[in-house]
């Protein structure tokens, strides 16, 4: 490492900000000072920190002329694209966890792991930190590359924690009006309810109920059916993996589970493999662990990736109805590696080069 560094993190208050806090909590980065920022409804919140109490500050214009190094953005796309570039013209190197630069071409959109030589490291710049259901699929994509990949499928179960701090307090709190609803019933044999009716349970943030139910919606749908979650995990892999001609399609759809995303992975390869090969590449590439003894029901689960930084990939098997095909589930953290984690070491890769 090296000079002490003044970090500035904004949205220091959601779900991505709280856990780029608790990687940090426990790294040692040099920092010569921390500054968090959120909207007004926060300010003047206190955060344990390595020891220290650091208050939030309402986010303005002029908190970039304070000789920040390097600030990590997690308020979402219409921030960043306000705040992005006041940073950089007072030399502050951004990186960004919306998708508002990810797909512009001067911008580098960095899994650590993947293409960290696409970082310039030379001057300030904004970095783009891919989407969460990228970062996890690149991860077992990279160290497969050499069997030349012809086509990608991808299913996403996707966890509330995606969608920020709300939208997990709204699963928990409909869940467990959803259940006592539903002992409601039962203790008076009433048939005429329904617990499942969604003009009875509180949607704030989803517009159906998600307790219990999956939806396959996520951000908008274009004119072509596709939702813009889809579309980012198709162009952002490009992207990342400098594959812009490849084959990928994606359906993303919220399932209720709180934390953790998991993916349906299929893939075609143009070359022949020995699956022995695959598990073994998966294995040896920094960040992936693999989870794959079926019999012993050992396969990758979200409940169990909570907390972890690694991207767990488990279900490794031939497809039978290709000529070289693969199937494959892929669990990660959306908040830590899909998310806040990827952001850190985006940080740790610039301060070390
Ligand atoms: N959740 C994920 O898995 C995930 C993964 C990858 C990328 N991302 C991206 O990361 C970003 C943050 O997501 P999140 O899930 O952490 O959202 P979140 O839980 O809703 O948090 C949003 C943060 O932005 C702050 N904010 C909102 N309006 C603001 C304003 N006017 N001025 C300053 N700060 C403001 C909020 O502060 P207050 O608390 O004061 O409102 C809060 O700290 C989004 O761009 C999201 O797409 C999320």
């Amino acid at each position: 490492m090296k000079k002490p560094i003044h970090l500035a993190l904004v949205g220091a208050t959601g779900a991505v900000g709280r856990e780029v806090l608790s990687i940090l909590e426990h790294k040692n980065l040099h920092l010569e000072k921390f500054s968090l920022f959120a909207s007004e409804r926060s300010e003047g919140v206190k955060i344990p920190f390595q020891e220290k109490m650091l208050s939030v500050e309402r986010l303005v214009p002029e908190v970039f002329e304070r000789n920040i190094d390097y600030a990590i953005f997690s308020a979402g796309k219409t921030l960043a694209q306000e705040f992005a570039p006041i940073a950089l013209r007072n030399g502050i190197t951004v990186i960004d966890n919306s998708s508002a630069f990810r797909m512009d071409e001067r911008i580098p959109l960095v899994v650590p792991e993947v293409n960290a030589h696409t970082l310039n490291r030379k001057e300030p710049e904004i970095i783009a930190n891919p989407n969460c259901s990228t970062i996890q699929l690149v991860m077992v994509l990279k160290p497969l590359e050499k069997y030349r990949i012809k086509r990608v499928v991808v299913s996403t179960y996707q966890a509330h924690s995606g969608a920020g701090h709300k939208a997990q307090e709204e699963l928990r709190t409909q869940t467990t009006d959803f259940l006592k609803r539903l002992s409601f019933l039962q203790l008076t044999e009433s048939n005429s309810g329904n617990p499942q009716s969604e003009a009875t349970l509180m949607k704030n943030v989803f517009s159906h109920q998600i307790a219990f139910n999956c939806i396959p919606h996520i951000d908008q749908f274009d004119e072509s059916g596709y939702t813009f979650e889809e579309i980012k995990v198709i162009n952002e892999t490009r992207k990342i993996m400098g594959l812009p001609e490849l084959k990928i399609t994606c359906t993303a759809v919220r399932v209720p589970v709180l934390d953790s995303h998991s993916e349906s992975v299929n893939i075609e390869f143009e070359s022949a493999f020995k699956l022995e090969d695959i598990k073994n590449d998966l294995g040896a590439f920094p960040g992936v662990k693999v989870l794959d003894n079926p019999k012993a029901h050992v396969y990758p689960l979200n409940v169990e990736a909570r907390g972890r930084d690694e991207v767990f990939v488990g279900r490794i098997r031939r497809d039978p109805s290709l000529n070289s095909g693969l199937n494959m589930w892929v669990v990660s953290d959306n908040l830590r590696k899909g998310a806040a984690l990827n952001a850190v070491q985006i940080l740790e890769t610039l301060l070390t080069s």
